[in-house]
């Protein structure tokens, strides 16, 4: 079961919802479907591109030593995201921004429906992703010099059997890399990349300016705690007239380790009933 809402948000109209309906069938149906998936990997970490990264892809000790752990069937963040895309969408636009090495982003590109699917990260692709995917193009351009990322951007397109999969590898506070996904559409878009208030409202600012959501929508954020609550219900106090926001969840669910740490603090909003 899925925890409770936690609370209700100050100052709009619309409550956040006591649970989110799931089909139970549907859910335990994803459940297996991922548990599969995540066994076709056994280890993410590649230690030559953890050396050269920004900061061993946002991966901590106390995860690594649980990121190749097999996961019990308590749903996760991942398994909720793709029992929405099952149940509401016909075809797929993701955008994760935040990918690290890739569990999620992985589980996300097996999905099975037409879809697209589009990272966002500092660091580079993991190699052990690249292993599986075919390269078309890739354009760079020069990072700002006060990035902590020290290479030049890119945008790289793949192929994942036939799941167009882009990469792009930039700075979230580069306004620039966002413009490269100007009118693009998504329908599903998870925030995980940097867990501070500042940085999600910018991100947000960067989705609304490029025009980057589908007509229907469902946001997914990581991490709500403390100030990251605040910002979340910041962004949906400041756009939930401009885009009808039609729901809003807060829940406590396994995240990319599953039962191996804490349950993390997800919101999600959507712009239709889920
Ligand atoms: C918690 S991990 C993402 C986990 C992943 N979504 C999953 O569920 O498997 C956070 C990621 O955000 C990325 N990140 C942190 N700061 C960033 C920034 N300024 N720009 C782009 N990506 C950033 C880190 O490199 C890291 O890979």
């Amino acid at each position: 079961m899925l925890s409770k809402i936690i609370e209700y948000f100050q100052g709009s109209s619309i409550p956040t919802n006591p649970e989110i309906k799931i089909d139970q069938e549907l859910l335990s149906k994803v459940i297996a479907e991922n548990r599969s998936i995540q066994s076709q990997i056994s280890n993410w970490i590649d230690r030559e591109a953890f050396k050269k990264s920004c900061f061993n892809y946002g991966v901590p000790d106390f995860i690594e030593v649980v990121l190749n752990k097999e996961l019990n069937n308590e749903p996760t963040y991942t398994d909720i995201m793709k029992a929405l895309a099952y149940k509401h969408f016909g075809d797929l636009n993701y955008l994760e921004i935040g990918v690290s090495v890739g569990k999620n982003f992985h589980q996300m590109m097996n999905i099975e429906m037409p879809a697209s699917i589009t990272g966002f990260d500092i660091e580079e692709i993991n190699p052990i992703l690249t292993t599986i995917l075919t390269q078309k193009d890739k354009s760079t351009w020069n990072t700002p010099a006060k990035s902590i990322k020290k290479s030049d951007s890119s945008l790289t397109s793949f192929l994942y059997k036939s799941t167009p999969v882009d990469y792009l590898c930039a700075d979230v506070w580069d306004q620039n890399s966002w413009q490269k996904l100007e009118n693009r559409k998504f329908n599903l878009i998870f925030s995980d990349a940097l867990h501070t208030p500042e940085a999600i409202l910018f991100e947000f600012e960067m989705i609304v300016k490029y025009g980057l959501l589908d007509d229907k929508f469902i946001i997914v954020w990581d991490d709500l705690v403390g100030k990251m609550k605040n910002a979340f219900f910041k962004i949906i106090k400041k756009y939930d007239k401009t885009f009808g926001i039609q729901d809003v969840y807060l829940l406590n669910i396994n995240g990319w380790v599953g039962q191996h740490e804490q349950p993390h603090s997800v919101g999600i909003i959507s712009n239709f009933k889920l």
